[in-house]
């Protein structure tokens, strides 16, 4: 039977994977030592078994190393295969250098994650510059697709629902969403000055005048696209909107800012989070939803 293993953190996503796709849910002990290094013991018996490494990367700098402490020690210990289950992967937003001097971060960490697991599930990597992981990636990667359970769960949640993309990026699978639902979609246009600083514009939307908006977007980082997306929908007079975003990272104070101009926010569970109310295991386990 294989072997699901969670790295800290993960052990739920793991026991979902688990009961959704059966496979044996690994132990493995970790801890830092007083000066910061980390210690990692696998308890469970690997010989000769594929092991699914289980590792959200939203917090990719600490995870990485044990990732690859851990795959290391899986092979001494005889695992055949060690692939990595990451619901969200990291370091995909910096994918060219903006200025002079910048660390293309998603070309090193693509390169160094490809020396440390055989192969990559993930769901929704933000690829923008690259079309594919295969062009970043040195190993196989399967991509899933989240669209299809975000429009099950408009469906399922909203009346009257208007979808709406906040960026050019999100228009391909704004449609594909908005199609499934069976309402109409916009995307906005948006310019970003800054880490913390976000312009949005809209077309004119009295068409749809009575829907109440829903805004989907593959990553909630710091909530400004949200916020300023809320913003312009509520200049043309519409209801607070609904936002579902496949991956809740929310650093600092942006759930409190989101939460504040919006009705509602949910997420997928691929990032841990008080949001989270659509469930990717299946998705994991049975390929496209
Ligand atoms: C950007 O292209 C992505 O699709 C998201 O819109 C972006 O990462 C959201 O970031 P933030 O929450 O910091 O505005």
């Amino acid at each position: 039977m294989r072997v699901l293993l969670p790295l800290p953190g993960n052990e739920t996503f793991a026991g979902r994977l688990a009961r959704a796709g059966g496979g044996e849910v690994g132990v493995l002990q970790a801890r830092q030592f007083p000066d910061g290094e980390s210690y990692v013991r696998i308890e469970t018996d690997v010989a000769g078994r594929a092991v699914d490494l289980v590792c959200g990367l939203a917090r990719p700098d600490p995870a990485f190393l044990r990732l690859a402490f851990v795959a290391d020690a899986l092979r001494d210990m005889g695992a055949v295969e060690v692939n990595l289950i990451a619901p969200y992967l990291g370091y995909m937003r910096q994918d060219a250098r903006f200025q002079a001097g910048e660390a293309i971060t998603s070309r090193t960490f693509a390169r160094l994650l490809s020396a440390v697991v055989d192969g990559l599930v993930t769901v929704d990597p933000h690829l923008h510059r690259h079309p594919a992981l295969e062009g970043l990636y040195a190993i196989p990667c399967r991509t899933l697709h989240a669209a299809p359970l975000l429009a099950d769960w408009i469906r399922a949640e909203v009346v009257a629902p208007l979808v709406v993309g906040p960026d050019e990026e999100s228009a391909q699978w704004v449609a594909a969403v908005a199609d499934r639902v069976g309402a109409p979609h916009v995307v906005m246009t948006k310019r970003r000055l800054g880490d913390r600083e976000v312009r949005v514009e809209l077309p004119d939307l009295g068409a749809h005048r009575g829907r109440r908006p829903v805004l989907i977007d593959d990553i909630a980082s710091s909530g400004r696209t949200l916020v300023a997306a809320a913003d312009a929908l509520r200049l043309q007079g519409f209801a607070p909107p609904v936002c579902v975003v496949v991956h809740a990272l929310f650093g600092e104070d942006a759930l409190a800012r989101v939460a504040a101009a919006t009705e509602r926010i949910v997420s997928t569970d691929s990032i841990p989070h008080e949001t989270n109310a659509i469930w990717l295991a299946p998705l994991i386990v049975n390929g496209a939803a």
